[in-house]
C-alpha cells in the first residue's frame, strides 16, 4: 500500500497532504491565502510566493503529523510543478527536492490540471470507474483553467478545447468584484444564485461556432458590467441594486456559465464517443452546474467538496498511480508556469 506526500503551491494555498493507495486521504493540509488577497479581488502573485515561503514547513509538519507516520514510511514525494505562478511554484518544487534528497525518497512530478481531473477518485468521492469508462473527458474549470481534455487513460490525455480569455472561475471572481461583493467571487455568486431569477437578464452564451470546444468568458463578463454599472460601467454604483436585483444578476450570470460549460460537455462528449466524464477544479463545487449535470448523457464524476479547489490531496493520489509505474523525476526537476498539452484538433484525432 503506498503511502506519498503530496505538495501543492501552485497559486494561492499551500497544501500538504499524505494519500494512502491513490484514494484513501490520511491528512491533508491547505492554508489558504484567500484574506491576503482579498483586498485586491485577485491573487498578487509576488504576496503569494512570499506566503507560501512562510507556509510550507509548518504545512509539511502539520501534514505529516496529523496522518500519523515517520517521514521514514512515505514511499515518494509528489509535488505539482506545473502550470502555476513561477514565484508560488518553486516553493512548493524546491520543498519537495528537498525532502527527496534529504529523505532518499523517488521524486515525482505531477501536473496540477491532470490532478483536479484525478480528484474525483479520492474518497469519500465516487466509485472510481473502471476501464470500460475510458475514453473519458475531462472538464476542469477554476480561477485559472477551463478547458477540456480527451482521456483514453489517466496516463494519456489531450487537450481539446480551452478559453480564449478568462477562466470561468476567473469571470466568476470579476463578477462579484463588479458587484461589490467579496473574494472569491464563485461561492458568494453560487449562494445569491440560488435566490434570483435565472431567467431575469438574458446574458449572452459565446459558443464561438457550431463545431467549437473552446470558451470564452470575457463578453459575460463585459455584459454584466454594463448592465450593472450602465454603459462603460461608469453609469451607475452597484451599491444602488436592490437585493433581490444582485439575486437575479447573480442567478442570470450563473445560468449563462453553467449553460456554455454543459453545452460544450456535450459536444465533446458526442464528438468523441466518451464514456463518462470527469469535472474538477474549483467551479466543480458549484452546485448550479452540478444541479445541471444530474442526469446527463453519460456518468459524470464530480470531487468531494474537500478536493473541489486546490488541494495537495490530489497531487499525492496521481504521485501514485506514476510510482505504481516507476515514473519519477531528477532532483534538478523545473518548476513550469504553463501548460505542456498537446493540443489537437478534435477532427484530427478521431
Ligand atoms: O481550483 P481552484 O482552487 O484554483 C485554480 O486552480 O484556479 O479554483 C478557484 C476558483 C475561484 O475562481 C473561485 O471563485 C471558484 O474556483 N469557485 C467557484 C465555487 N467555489 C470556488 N466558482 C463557482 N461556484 C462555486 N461554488
Ligand atoms: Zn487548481
Amino acid at each position: 500500500m503506498p503511502l506519498i506526500l503530496g505538495i501543492e503551491s501552485t497559486c494561492d494555498e499551500t497544501a500538504a497532504a499524505v494519500v494512502a493507495d491513490g484514494v484513501s486521504v490520511r491528512s491533508s493540509v491547505i492554508a489558504s491565502q484567500i484574506e491576503l488577497h482579498a483586498r485586491y479581488r485577485g491573487v498578487v502573485p509576488e504576496i503569494a510566493s512570499r506566503a507560501h515561503i512562510e507556509n510550507i514547513l509548518p504545512v509539511l509538519r502539520q501534514a505529516i503529523d496529523n496522518a500519523h507516520v515517520a517521514l521514514d514510511n512515505l514511499d515518494a514525494i509528489a509535488v505539482a510543478h506545473r502550470p502555476g505562478l513561477i514565484g508560488s511554484l518553486l516553493i512548493g518544487v524546491t520543498a519537495a527536492k528537498a525532502l527527496a534528497w534529504a529523505t532518499g525518497k523517488p521524486l515525482i512530478a505531477v501536473d496540477h490540471v491532470h490532478a483536479h481531473m484525478y480528484s474525483v477518485f479520492l474518497a469519500p468521492g465516487p466509485t472510481p470507474p473502471g476501464p470500460g469508462s475510458f475514453p473519458a473527458i475531462g472538464m476542469v474549470c477554476s480561477g485559472g483553467h477551463t478547458a477540456l481534455y480527451l482521456l483514453n487513460s489517466l496516463a494519456q490525455i489531450i487537450l481539446i478545447g480551452a478559453t480564449i480569455d478568462d477562466a470561468v472561475g476567473e469571470a466568476y471572481d470579476k463578477v462579484a468584484s463588479i458587484l461589490g461583493l467579496g473574494y472569491p467571487g464563485g461561492p458568494i455568486i453560487d449562494r445569491l444564485a440560488a435566490e434570483g431569477s435565472a431567467t431575469a437578464i438574458k446574458f449572452p452564451r459565446s459558443m464561438l461556432g457550431r463545431e467549437s470546444l473552446d470558451f470564452s468568458f470575457s463578453g459575460l463578463k463585459t455584459a454584466v458590467l454594463y448592465h450593472v454599472r450602465g454603459f462603460q460601467g461608469r453609469q451607475r454604483d452597484p451599491r444602488t441594486l436592490s437585493a433581490q436585483e444582485l439575486r437575479d444578476v447573480a442567478a442570470s450570470f450563473q445560468a449563462a456559465c453553467v449553460d456554455v460549460l454543459v453545452k460544450k460537455l456535450r459536444r465533446a462528449v458526442r464528438a468523441t464517443g466518451a464514456r463518462s466524464v470527469l469535472v474538477g477544479g474549483g467551479v466543480s463545487a458549484n452546485s448550479g452546474l452540478r444541479g445541471a449535470l444530474a442526469g446527463f448523457d453519460v456518468p459524470v464524476l464530480f470531487p468531494a467538496a474537500a478536493y473541489c479547489t486546490d488541494n495537495a490531496a490530489m497531487t499525492a493520489g496521481l504521485g501514485d498511480l506514476y510510482f505504481r509505474q516507476g515514473t519519477f523525476s531528477p532532483l534538478d526537476l523545473e518548476a513550469i508556469p504553463h501548460s505542456q498539452f498537446v493540443r489537437a484538433q478534435i477532427q484530427s484525432i478521431l
